[in-house]
């Protein structure tokens, strides 16, 4: 048994979770969260909402709420999207929590004292009609490395390349379009160039991760240079007191406090279960770390994060740890592509986009991650439409598996009403079963290396097996002992593909066990209201009681009820 922490991308609390979104960070690290957990493994899979920095800011401009408003407000919304989706969060919370804040001023604080954080001079835009800085996403530009004309100040999402505002080209003020002016400030910086060596070595000892996302983390190093990581404004985690001094015209850089989520999300976990050290064994030798994202954030995965942990841990000879120790660089990175409609990055300003919530209403949650996990973005881009999800639904899902699910439990229950006794099984069946047994290695292998468009592929042509070994038997024609070896065999085929479809439909696999005869209950996210700071909020919590990874023996004599069908058509029409 290994301690497995799934840490999840901290989505912006500055608007509804979109399914580009949703393909990126939730689908996959949720599947692999529930695998892991059905193999025996110990996981902690945490996140929470990113509240700080100017995403939330420019929202909060236009929707004329304060940022506090605003945060919470979209907190309550994202936390409910994702509870909908079935997301098995241990911890879902904010980074407006004094543990989080507390956290975040104490790496930085041990990062400092480790001589790895030093105040400079930084070139920051200034908007000539207000006199107020420009940070990050208040201004934007053409970027200097792929030309893309929407990069912002801290970072282009089209090559993912991490920027100051100086090096925008043509930059201009979000707020009303004037070009800023530029000056210089003091500000703390992360020296990523001392680490340098100790991030490519880290990179050189990690195994299993995707080429591209290796290959980028890698080409960050060659241009390596120090980080700015506190901004001019007054919306964010600010500056710890102490014998360095406070700034309280300076908070934190988003990335800065939202990357420490990961750990302070643990913290908030331990204290929640009485348990103060439980966090430790998560962060500590032995335990494996997996990150998931859209590939716009590797930057940040790939060298920010693990250049704070390296920093706040030490890495060099006279280093201090602070208060929580040597922590664990990740194992893996993984990111995912970006969902695409006709060809264009989602994007909820400019209206390409399909929100979690109204999808919801026309979708089961099952179908939606269905979907994303057989054709969503994995090592590609992949492009949404209603005709593809259609496509996926009613051809696969439905037709496919809804429908042999369908006919084993009808035949049986209307035949005898329970799990018949088979004695011995006919050689086709005990090929079936032969097979499906043989899935979980390979069907379990694919989904532990994140390759889900695979592992559901080798789980459908299981369930085409079954629907075959039915339609070339046909049982309904054959006398009664003939027939219930035939079903005994299809129901233990259906009842295997069912365990290995269990991580991806956490709704409907339970409602299918039960019809075999195997009592089981849902293993969903429940949702905890929380009151700190004067503010009563939502958090996701679990327990999470997984089935085994593995055969689950049908046995003769169960009641088998009288199905309903599980599964629902998914009607492009209506939505279009
Ligand atoms: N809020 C960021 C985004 O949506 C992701 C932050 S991931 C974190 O791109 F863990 F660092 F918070
Ligand atoms: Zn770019």
């Amino acid at each position: 048994m290994t301690h497995i922490l799934v840490a999840v991308a901290w989505p912006y609390a500055n608007g509804p979770r979109h399914i580009g979104h949703i393909a990126g960070f939730a689908v996959p690290s949720d599947i692999f969260a529930r695998y892991q957990r059905m193999r025996g493994n110990d996981v902690l899979m945490v996140s929470g909402t990113d509240e700080h920095g100017t995403p939330i800011l420019v929202q909060a401009e236009k929707e004329k709420m304060s940022p506090e408003e605003l945060s919470l407000k979209y907190h309550e919304v994202i936390t409910e999207d994702l509870k909908d989706l079935g997301m098995s969060y241990d911890i879902f919370t904010r980074t407006r929590t004094a543990t989080h804040r507390e956290a975040v001023q104490e790496l930085f604080k041990a990062a400092l004292k480790n001589g790895y954080v030093f105040l400079s001079e930084q070139k920051v835009a200034i908007s000539p009609s207000t006199g107020r800085t420009l940070p990050d996403r208040y201004i934007e530009g053409t970027c200097p490395f792929c030309g893309a004309k929407d990069a912002r100040g801290d970072q282009c999402d089209e090559c993912g390349k991490e920027l100051d505002p100086t090096d925008l080209l043509n930059p201009r003020s979000k707020i009303d379009g004037s070009v800023p002016l530029f000056t210089s400030k003091e500000h703390y910086f992360l020296d990523l160039p001392a680490l340098k060596t100790y991030l490519e070595e880290w990179l050189d000892g990690c195994r299993g991760w995707r080429g591209p996302v290796m290959a980028f983390a890698k080409s960050l190093l060659k241009d390596i240079r120090p980080r700015a990581i506190t901004r001019d404004i007054d919306w964010g985690v600010p500056l710890p007191e102490g014998p360095f001094g406070s700034d309280p015209s300076k908070r934190f850089y988003v990335w800065f406090d939202a990357l420490v989520g990961y750990l302070s999300s643990c913290l908030e976990w331990s204290q929640r279960e009485g348990r103060q050290g439980a966090w430790e064994k998560w962060w500590k030798e032995g335990a494996e770390s997996y990150y998931f994202m859209g590939k716009d954030n590797i930057t940040f995965h790939t060298e920010i994060w693990p250049a704070i942990l390296m920093a706040s841990s030490g890495v060099k000879a006279g280093d201090r740890p602070s208060r929580f120790g040597k922590l664990s660089l990740p194992s893996k990175v993984v990111a995912s592509g970006f969902m695409t409609m006709k060809g264009a990055k989602f994007s909820s300003s400019r209206g390409v986009v399909v929100y979690l919530r109204d999808l919801l209403k026309v979708c089961q949650p099952d179908a939606i991650r269905y979907f994303i996990a057989s054709s969503g973005p994995e090592k590609e881009d992949a492009d949404f439409s209603f005709e593809e999800l259609e496509r996926k639904v009613n051809g696969e899902l439905v037709a496919s598996w809804g429908n042999l699910v369908n006919r084993v439990c009808t035949l049986i229950h209307k035949n005898w009403g329970k799990i018949p006794d088979p004695g011995a099984l006919d050689p086709r069946g005990e090929d079936l079963l032969k097979l499906t047994l043989e899935g979980f290695e390979e069907v379990g292998g694919l989904i532990g290396e994140n390759r889900l468009h695979e592992a559901l592929s080798k789980i459908m042509r299981l369930a085409g097996e079954a629907n075959r070994y039915l339609s070339d038997t046909e049982p309904w024609k054959k006398g009664e002992e003939e027939k219930k070896r035939i079903l005994f065999a299809a129901a233990q085929g259906v009842c295997d593909i069912n365990v290995m479809l269990s991580p991806f439909l956490p709704f409907s696999s339970p409602e299918v066990f039960s019809l075999l005869g195997i009592p089981s209950s849902p293993s969903l996210p429940k949702i905890r209201t929380v009151r700190e700071g004067g503010e009563e909020w939502s958090e996701i919590c679990g327990p999470y009681e997984c089935p085994a990874w593995g055969r689950r023996e049908i046995v003769p004599g169960s009641e088998v009820p009288k199905p309903r069908p599980i599964f629902k058509k998914f009607e492009a029409e209506s939505e279009a």
